[in-house]
């Protein structure tokens, strides 16, 4: 439990907003959220996601920093030093095996934001909807390439942990992501202007509550919370064990969920509009295409679209890449941790397993439905990526923290750390109320509820 001297250390509080918000801010807010939007029915979606990051995934995201704070440790051995002698490790596990899993599909997506950069600015993907949805679907069908740009996005992820140059990359992050957002909001002021905005912006902020009544909705709606936010998975943990103690927790983890919802929503407000401007446009059946089918639409009405389009992708991708890099981080760390494995060693093992391991996501990727034969998995290999890991693994690994914090290493410890040296933590009555019960039992339920409608 002790604090090794060649642990590094965030230099301040801005240092690690920074770096959990780039872990935090990627492909989960401009693919993840609008594309489960659309399969999730609208603004019903919309409201139970917000519900989600309210009162689950803020309250357990200063838990997992002070869990990674009190004990400096990566995941494994947080649960394990807090708990010796038990089997709490396991949830830690959960979370190396997560971080393997999700930049399986993950840097398959992050691959095609990357070639999206060369499409859109070589003015190479325009024309009618159909000849864009024609263009996204032979791309996509093509798994080799697929493929190949996935392993682009695994080995640059592995040389910046392996180059030292991540410092530099969070630097870098930090002149660009607000600059990603200025781009955003100017799209998304052209994209509610355009001709039948109106209905897409029904679709996205008025609900049909009677979608309430399906259980999918609240499953993915929490699953893409957490996913968004890097949550239940060790990765927020991790990150909070290099957070100096003398600066507060409460408001670092407020402003990182305030920005990273903030800039879903925004990619709401670009997607919707534009995509029911195009006739015939259903966001239910986009599935991952949506947003490389919708948005080169809206570069095709801007002037300059092409520069527009190929900024977007890159600032995408320079995002996408942010979070890749803190994903590996975690399996990496703990075969350093645990297997006393060399960080080069680590990093190159674990990056050759995750390319293995994202060449069917590469090949299946809605596109093509792998799985089609097989009663019940009537979806592509990436949806069945994109549910087994944000939908159960994340949600089970945030559901397993708050119970080890609530209950395990205990409220008081945990009131402690995250008050320490008088930081301001407001309502601790309400917090240690949420962790200890609201968070446990709602995951519980929708996950519970969910598996029972499988069945
Ligand atoms: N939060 C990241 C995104 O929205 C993805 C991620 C998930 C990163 C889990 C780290 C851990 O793109």
């Amino acid at each position: 439990m002790s604090t090794t001297p060649s642990r590094g250390m965030w230099s301040s509080r801005a240092g690690f907003i920074l770096a959990a918000a780039g872990s935090a801010v990627g492909l989960g807010n401009i693919w993840g959220f609008p594309t489960q939007v659309g399969q999730g029915g609208g603004a019903a979606f919309v409201v139970v996601y917000l519900a989600c990051i309210l009162l689950i995934c803020a309250p357990i995201m200063a838990g997992e920093i002070a869990l990674g704070r009190r004990t400096r440790l990566s995941p494994v051995g947080s649960f394990a030093a807090l708990a010796p002698g038990t089997r709490w490790w396991l949830a830690g596990g959960l979370g190396v095996l997560a971080g393997v899993g999700i930049l399986s599909f993950y840097s398959v997506i992050a691959g095609w934001a990357v070639a999206y950069v060369w499409f859109t600015a070589t003015g190479a993907v325009t024309g009618s909807p159909e000849d864009i949805g024609r263009f996204f679907a032979e791309f996509t069908g093509n798994g080799v390439l697929s493929a190949g740009l996935a392993l682009f996005v695994i080995v640059t992820t592995a040389a910046v942990l392996l180059g030292g140059v991540r410092a530099g990359i969070e630097r870098v992050t930090k002149a660009l992501m607000p600059l990603l957002v200025l781009l955003m909001i100017g799209l998304a002021v052209r994209a509610v202007t355009l001709p039948g905005a109106g209905a897409g912006l029904a679709y996205y902020l008025s609900p049909d509550l009677t979608r309430l009544a399906d259980i999918t909705v609240f499953t993915s709606a929490l699953g893409q919370a957490f996913f968004s936010l890097s949550l239940g998975m060790g990765c927020i943990l991790t990150y909070g064990s290099y957070f100096p103690r003398q600066d507060g927790i409460a408001s670092s983890a407020l402003w990182i969920v305030a920005l990273d919802t903030s800039i879903a929503l925004l990619a709401g407000f670009i997607i919707f509009p534009v995509g029911f401007s195009i006739a015939g446009f259903d966001p239910t059946t986009s599935g991952p295409g949506l947003i490389f089918t919708v948005l080169p639409r809206l570069f095709a009405e801007l002037p300059g679209g092409q520069l527009f389009g190929g900024g977007f992708f890159l600032l995408l991708s320079v995002a996408a890449l942010t979070s890749t890099i803190s994903l590996l981080e975690v399996p990496v760390s703990h075969c350093v941790d645990a297997l006393r494995w060399s960080r080069t060693k680590a990093v190159c093992a674990v990056a050759a397993l995750i390319f293995v391991l994202s060449i069917p996501s590469a090949l299946g990727n809605g596109a093509v439905a792998l799985f089609t034969a097989v009663p019940g998995f009537g979806i592509g290999f990436l949806d069945l990526m994109v549910n087994a890991w944000n939908e159960f693994a994340l949600p089970i690994g945030g559901c397993l923290t708050a119970i080890f914090i609530g209950r395990i290493w205990g409220v008081g410890g945990a009131l402690d750390e995250l008050r320490a040296e008088g930081a301001w933590f407001p309502a601790p009555a309400l917090w240690t109320f949420l962790i200890r019960w609201i968070c446990p039992a709602a995951i519980a339920l929708i996950l519970l509820v969910t598996l029972a409608s499988m069945l």
